[in-house]
């Protein structure tokens, strides 16, 4: 069953509405996110603090804390300022394992006004799992998260 991103987004939007505060609407981002998509293992935020990623809110099991920009999906991710998806995490090299059944994901960086302030890490058990459509709905999914923290301060504890 293909998910509907925009209903999916609508349900952000309105979960989003009129809050500002970062930490609290990265988590329900996060929380919307792992309920709404399935074949997912793993889903969360990685937020940039100079020149590392360190783990924020995110479902799953425990997963690693720093991953250097360069580093792992996420880290080349942040380092070329662009979507990754990998069909099969053991051919892509550096990849960080952080719950060994992880087989594909999608890495989404989060810019605000060009300014990198983190990614979204997207984890499935299942080979091949995103598509360009999952692909675009989650970017989609993240600009509405963003547009959120505009109209706080943006940044993150
Ligand atoms: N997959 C990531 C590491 C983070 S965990 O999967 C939660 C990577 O190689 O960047």
């Amino acid at each position: 069953m293909p998910v509907d991103y925009q209903s999916l987004n609508d349900q952000l939007a309105a979960l989003l509405a009129g809050e500002k505060d970062a930490l609290a609407n990265s988590a329900n981002f996060v929380g919307l996110l792992y309920a709404g998509i399935p074949n997912v293992n793993w889903l969360g935020i990685y937020v940039l603090r100079g020149k590392e990623l360190v783990l924020g809110p995110f479902q799953g099991l425990p997963a690693c804390v720093r991953i250097p920009v360069g580093q792992g999906v996420c880290g080349t991710a942040a380092e070329k300022r662009e979507t990754l998806r990998v069909d099969d995490v053991h051919e892509f090299a550096g990849h960080i394992v952080c719950d060994p059944e992880s087989r594909s994901e999608v890495v989404v960086p989060l810019l605000i006004h060009g300014e990198l302030i983190g990614v979204l890490d997207i984890d499935s058990p299942q080979p091949s799992r995103f598509s360009e459509v999952d692909q675009s709905g989650v970017e989609l999914l993240c600009d509405t998260f963003l547009q959120s923290l505009l109209l706080g301060p943006g940044e993150f504890i």
